[in-house]
């Protein structure tokens, strides 16, 4: 299958990712390029090779399209391809329009409150088929969640994920304290063990504040931070409330983000998130989400 390359849709580190053509069939594809010389000799900032994280991400995204027959696993970008090329690393992948954080950008102000719920549920819904086939993504982030135009959420940026077969094993190596520094929990933070299903619950609830406030409620999941402490000593409704966010964020959602910001191992497992963002009580609120009527309209059709 050959490509035309049509605009770069972001630099990466290594490369850049291009939005490309399928010559045959006229349909949209993103390549991921990586330069071989740099991956080779530089580590990125966890201290892993690059190499290492770009054949870690081909490994992971094959091992989920061995389980593209489980309900949600379209929550999770498609490895169409991949091949070494000259100079260069090439893994061509499912097109999405914009990431999350963009998304929410476009929006001043966060998402309105429907779709924050709509997205979220995908998200969870995406983290938890991952889990439950012993994926965990460890760099959940705004930027590393992709939208398509119909409000499809779909996770890219598997360069950091593991499959770890025992799921109550622990990680403590300081090479497995991954992810961008808002987002990890608090026992990541402090070089402690963690529990990787634990970590990616913590990124989510980061990720969901961010859409509903379109703002980082805190700089780092630490005592020294004044914001942190204000959520861990009387709740999120008590920051929210001093920074006139309250009105965003509605109790469901104000009860579920205590639950999975909280310290572990009192932070709530995927079960129980999972049993919220299926209830009738968000449904009622996600259903507002235009996004959620065009999915409905787009049901339809099909
Ligand atoms: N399949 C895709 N479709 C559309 N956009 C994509 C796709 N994959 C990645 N992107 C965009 O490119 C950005 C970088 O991709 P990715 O996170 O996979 O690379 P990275 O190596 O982590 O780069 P960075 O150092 O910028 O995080 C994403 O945040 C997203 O905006
Ligand atoms: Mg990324």
């Amino acid at each position: 299958m050959s490509y035309s390359y049509k605009s770069v849709i972001s630099e990466t580190l290594y490369g850049r990712i291009f939005l490309a053509e399928e010559e045959k069939t006229g349909k949209r594809i993103a390549v991921k390029i990586s330069d071989r010389k740099l991956a080779d000799r530089r580590v990125c900032r966890y201290g892993t090779k690059v190499e290492e994280c770009i054949k870690n991400e081909i490994r992971i995204l094959e091992f989920i399209n061995h389980h593209r027959d489980h309900k949600y696993s379209y929550h999770v970008i498609k490895l169409l391809k991949h091949w070494t090329h000259g100079k260069y690393y090439y893994m061509a992948m499912e097109h999405c329009d914009t990431e999350l954080f963009k998304y929410i950008k476009k929006c001043r102000g966060g998402l309105d409150v429907p779709t924050a719920f709509y997205l979220f549920r995908q998200i969870i819904h995406g983290v938890d088929f991952m889990h439950k086939i012993n994926v965990f993504h460890l760099d959940i982030s705004s930027e590393n969640i992709l939208v398509s135009k119909d409000g499809t959420i779909k996770f890219c940026d598997f360069g950091l994920a593991m499959i770890i077969k025992t799921t109550d094993k622990m990680l403590k190596d300081v090479k497995w304290r991954r992810g961008k520094i808002m987002y990890m929990p608090p026992e990541a933070i402090n070089g402690e063990s963690y529990d990787p299903r634990a970590k990616d619950i913590f990124s989510c609830a980061v990720t969901f504040l961010i859409s509903l406030t379109s703002r980082h409620c805190f700089e780092v999941a630490h005592s020294a931070d004044k914001r942190f402490k204000i959520i861990v000593s009387g709740g999120l409704e008590k920051l929210l409330k001093a920074w006139g966010f309250l009105h965003k964020v509605p109790p469901i959602a104000i009860s579920l983000l205590d639950g999975m910001l909280s310290y572990y191992p009192t932070r709530w497992k995927m079960d129980k998130i999972v049993k919220i963002v299926d209830s009738d009580e968000w449904n009622a609120i996600a259903s507002q989400s235009s996004l959620y009527k065009i999915e409905k309209e787009n049901d339809h059709q099909n």
